[in-house]
């Protein structure tokens, strides 16, 4: 395995402050590289039809995302702030100085409740953003300099699998990787697993893992939740088919299908599907692909798995990630737990 790093500086008085690290395994390139929109292939040619999720965050869904989390009915972003909030000084307290390693930068608003609590305790300030996309770890970067003057970035770019094998050495006593935003309900269970090894290899014994998940409720507000009356939600979902079409030259109508979530409330998570809502055939030209659809036949788009605090809690520990701190907010609608590598 072979890796490509350089160092970025992001603006001149800044230079000094922000590091990017490319992570490029060369001796494997991914799947991704070599047969772009492979995984679109696969997943469209399986029964039931899927999509990977990934392919909702173009520039289109990643705006749309972000007016989600504004709606009304969306409560997931707006409680998990408000716990941060008030939880972030406990949570500095007890990790004590430690580099903040986190995993998808997206936009920095919650990152910076936890260093202002760092930095109110006069701990210096250490921001690992780890993402696919060096435009968004510069943004994220740019953003918190100018507002933190003592911040030190070092940002890396790649796959979290990748860099969390290639954390660099730390400077600090002490790290805490954090994985905020219930991005880990989007992972089924096997992945689920996968990814908590993972981050167990990549701790030392006594470094912290900051969770963020959503936990298990109603049925009629989870789906109020990914069902909004403005219907940004059903935006978001088909904006992933525009993107298929500007991507692989399709043909999707993005008229004739149509967003549908459900809670399964056996699985405990959210199903999003994009329905077709008559027969119909689509090609995606530059994968050489042909998709029938008969009417009503649904593509999976996206769960989003909905916890349960003691599973998630047992869950963790047989990671040997041992839950040192719960937080919750009064309605127990949202989580975030302080675990510690055993
Ligand atoms: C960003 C993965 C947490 O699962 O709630 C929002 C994505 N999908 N509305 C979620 C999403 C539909 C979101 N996560």
């Amino acid at each position: 395995m072979s890796q490509n790093s350089s160092v970025y500086g992001v603006a001149n008085e800044s230079q000094e402050r922000v590091h990017l690290t490319y992570l490029v395994d060369r001796s494997m390139p991914s799947e991704d590289e070599l047969h772009p929109g492979s995984d679109v292939v696969r997943g469209l040619s399986q029964t039931p039809k899927t999509l990977p999720p990934r392919y909702f965050y173009d520039d289109r869904g990643s705006q749309l995302f972000e007016q989600i989390t504004e709606v009304p009915e969306y409560y997931l972003t707006r409680t998990e702030t408000e716990i941060l909030k008030s939880c972030a000084p406990e949570i500095a307290q007890i990790t004590g100085a430690c580099e903040l390693i986190e995993l998808g930068s997206g936009n920095s608003t919650k990152t910076r409740i936890l260093l202002d609590a760092y930095r109110s305790l006069s701990y210096p300030l250490i921001y690992c953003p780890i993402d696919i996309s060096a435009g968004i770890l510069e943004s994220s970067a740019h953003s918190l300099l100018s507002d933190y003057p003592d911040l030190k970035v070092y940002g890396l770019v790649g796959t979290y699998e990748l860099a969390l094998e290639k954390l660099p050495q730390a400077q600090l006593p002490s790290r805490m990787i954090g994985f905020i935003g219930s991005t880990l309900g989007n992972l089924n269970s096997a992945e689920c697993d996968t990814f908590l090894n993972q981050i167990a290899n990549a701790l030392k014994p006594k470094e912290y893992f900051l969770l963020g998940i959503d936990l298990h409720k109603s049925k009629a507000q989870l789906e109020a939740a990914y069902n909004d009356r403005q219907n940004v939600t059903a935006e978001f979902n088909l904006n992933m088919l525009q993107h298929l079409n500007q991507r692989f030259q399709g043909d999707f109508d993005l008229t004739q299908f149509q967003h549908v979530a459900i809670y399964n409330e056996s699985d405990r998570q959210i199903e999003m599907h994009l329905r077709s809502l008559r027969s119909q055939i689509v090609h995606l030209q530059a994968l050489n692909l042909t998709v029938e659809f008969a009417a009503g036949e649904t593509i999976l788009s996206e769960i989003s798995r909905k916890f349960d605090l003691d599973q998630i809690k047992r869950l963790l520990t047989a990671k040997q990630l041992d839950c040192v701190q719960v937080w919750t907010d009064p309605h127990q609608a949202f989580a975030v737990l302080l675990c510690q590598r055993a």
